[in-house]
């Protein structure tokens, strides 16, 4: 069977967007801006988003829709016929719409899915895309996983040695059985400590805890987003720096972009990099490149590139880090699909390495192209 690439010669990309997670509205600002600049005599787009309550439907091709109006983030239309994303019995991604000869997406050359968190950024969406067969943008399915859980994120890297802060993870049945232990174990961290969810993102659910008096509601805040919780010796003082990662072309080591950080405008009121700074009041900026000594920046861009490699990243990926009074490094974690709008850090980063935006997409179609699909 022909390609669509050879039919039409274009290369047909299914752009995945919205999702169930939190971040539905990112996803949709970043899906118009992805379309905007793929190249219309190279690509030929076909919109699929997922509304919040996780249904696919076929989206508009018009990426003036997804824009900010009246303040309200855009929103993947739940009126679009609902169409089911499922493998064929010949390989490839069927969508069918109900009442309707069944559309086969069966012939799309490469997937990118711009979702952030669960459903998406975890590994669950792209099991659906190896099962298809299909080729698709950034990290596989265990890569996604690990990238999404703390727990085993925090082991990945521990395996390779890369430096972290120290850390207790709270199951659901040992807070409600053995609490008293619990509390000791966060205990010998040091106060504050943070809490978060295992498996969440932009700063949801997470809380500083400087009394263990807070301990419980903070546990509970986090549970409310993941049963699975981690407790965390918390930073002062330290700054959050970011390094961007780009699989190497042609099976070329992985690359790291120049290092930024994020300052937070402390008359704001945020104790921390929070949801809020991050989307709503800006009060978050970006400083590219960061402004640290050539050992630190050396530092950082190397730690990048091995906690990718760590958890076996491919395509793209973000590596968060704290650079502390001491001088020291250890990373926080590392985004498998980080923010990926124009002003995002990650794009940033790249744009002042020398890859512009459109190049960028280019470049993680290119290598989810060169790629193929199975184990490799
Ligand atoms: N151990 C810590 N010490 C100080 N600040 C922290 C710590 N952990 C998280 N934070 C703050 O909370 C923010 C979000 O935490 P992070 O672990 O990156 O979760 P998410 O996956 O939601 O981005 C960080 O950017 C930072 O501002
Ligand atoms: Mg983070």
């Amino acid at each position: 069977m022909r390609t669509p690439a050879e039919q039409t010669g274009r290369t047909r990309v299914a752009v995945v967007f919205g999702g169930r997670s939190s971040e539905h509205g990112v996803s949709c600002l970043t899906a118009a801006d992805v379309i905007r600049v793929l190249d219309p005599d190279r690509y030929e787009v076909l919109p699929v988003g997922i509304t919040p309550d996780g249904r696919c439907v076929l989206e508009s091709e018009d990426p003036q829709r997804f824009a900010i109006t009246d303040g309200r983030l855009p929103e993947v239309d739940a009126a679009r016929a609902t169409v089911a994303l499922r493998p064929s019995d010949e390989g490839g991604l069927v969508v069918s719409e109900p009442g309707t000869v069944p559309r086969t997406l069966g012939d799309v050359d490469v997937v990118l899915p711009l979702l952030h968190g669960p459903w998406g950024e975890d590994g669950t969406l792209q099991g659906l895309l190896e099962m298809a067969g299909v080729r698709y943008v950034g990290a596989g399915v265990l890569a996604s996983a690990v990238g999404m859980d703390k727990e085993f994120m925090k082991l990945a890297f521990a395996a390779a040695a890369l430096p972290q802060l120290p850390y207790v993870v709270v199951r659901p049945r040992r807070w409600s059985q053995h609490a008293a232990a619990v509390r000791a174990e966060v205990e010998a961290l040091g106060l504050p400590v943070f809490v978060k969810p295992a498996r969440a993102g932009s700063s949801f659910g997470i809380s500083r805890v400087d009394d263990l008096d807070q301990l419980d509601a903070a546990v509970a805040e986090a549970q409310s987003h993941d049963p699975k919780v981690l407790v965390e010796a918390g930073v002062l003082d330290g700054r959050e720096v970011e390094c961007g990662v780009l699989q190497g072309l042609a099976g070329g080591p992985a690359e790291a972009s120049v290092v930024g950080e994020i300052t937070i405008d402390p008359s704001a009121g945020h104790d921390f990099y929070d949801f809020e700074a991050k989307y709503v009041d800006g009060t978050a900026a970006l400083q590219i490149p960061a402004d640290l000594p050539e050992a630190v920046t050396a530092q950082v861009r190397a730690a990048a590139v091995e906690a990718f490699d760590a958890i076996d990243c491919e395509g793209l990926g973000r590596v968060d880090f704290f650079y502390l009074p001491d001088g020291s490094v250890v990373v926080n974690e590392i985004n498998t699909m980080p923010g990926f709008t124009p002003t995002s850090m990650f794009p940033q980063l790249w744009a002042a390495t020398g890859v512009p935006y459109a190049a960028l997409v280019d470049r993680l179609l290119q290598l989810a192209l060169e790629r193929g699909t199975g184990l490799r």
